[in-house]
């Protein structure tokens, strides 16, 4: 009998700010690998590819202190981005949802001289901070933080720039849609626009969920999934990551 895998709640507390994690529990699939991860495993993996300095630990804690919520990306995530963006040259990205500045901050010390990373921020008390941050880490000529509501920026400020290489959207929840249709058209052809959050803190399989933000990643995860012009996949690291290569051809 074939056993559907199901996604299983694991409280933690972790001093970090990302507080619960999800283990996933493989299909029972002749076959097929995969191992559930638990928080020992994401800790090993971190310890091993660390990559938050003194900064970055400072700027949560910080976070944590002047009552900002500290929901920022997970370090693997961190990492992954990090990674990511380097292998694939990546030099101008697009960042909706600053907070306090640490996945800003982590694309842009990935870029290579002259990159550049838009990040936007709606809320005025966290464009302060990570203004403050950015500076702090020095990448105030590699980060430009625009404050406002990102479909208003994308609408009439950000539409004319120069074509990016990586999209992320790291805000609010049912907007991700509308994000992707203005992103598409600023993003180059083979460039990648991501979504986190796509396993929507566990909820993403709930069919009955009446919580907009459950149900704004679950249409962004099947718009990406359908889009003619993105090839896309969820990345399970984190809370989730949806990310889709954009081909402008198809
Ligand atoms: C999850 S946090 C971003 C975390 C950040 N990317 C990081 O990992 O460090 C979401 C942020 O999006 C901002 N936000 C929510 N709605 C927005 C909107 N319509 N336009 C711009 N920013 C928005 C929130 O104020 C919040 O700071």
């Amino acid at each position: 009998m074939t056993c559907y895998g199901y996604i299983r709640r694991v409280p933690t507390a972790k001093p970090n700010g990302y507080t619960q994690r999800y283990s996933i529990r493989r299909r029972n699939i002749p076959g097929m690998k995969g191992t559930p991860l638990d928080d020992k495993l994401v800790d090993y993996m971190i310890d091993l590819f660390p990559v938050e300095d003194d900064l970055l630990k400072e700027l949560q804690k910080e976070m944590g202190q002047a009552e900002i919520p500290t929901i920022q990306i997970s370090p693997e995530q961190a990492a992954f981005i990090g990674l990511f963006l380097k292998a694939t040259g990546a030099r101008r990205v697009i960042e909706i949802g600053t907070l306090g500045g640490y996945s800003a901050i982590v694309m842009a010390r990935a870029l290579p001289e002259g990159g550049h990373v838009d990040t936007i921020e709606v809320d005025p008390l966290h464009a302060e901070f990570a203004r403050k941050y950015i500076a702090k880490a020095g990448l105030q000529e590699k980060i430009t933080l625009h404050v406002g509501s990102a479909i208003d920026l994308l609408e009439r400020k950000l539409g004319n720039s120069n074509p990016y290489d990586f999209a992320f959207i790291d805000a609010d929840k049912p907007s991700y849609i509308r994000y992707v249709d203005l992103l598409l058209p600023l993003i180059r052809s083979g460039g990648v626009i991501a979504g986190d959050n796509a396993l929507a803190w566990g909820e993403v399989t709930d069919q009955h969920t009446d919580r907009e933000d459950v149900q704004g990643i679950q249409a962004f995860n099947q718009y990406m999934a359908e889009h003619p012009k993105i090839d896309a996949v969820i990345v399970p690291i984190g809370d989730g990551m949806c990310i889709g290569a954009v081909n402008h051809e198809n």
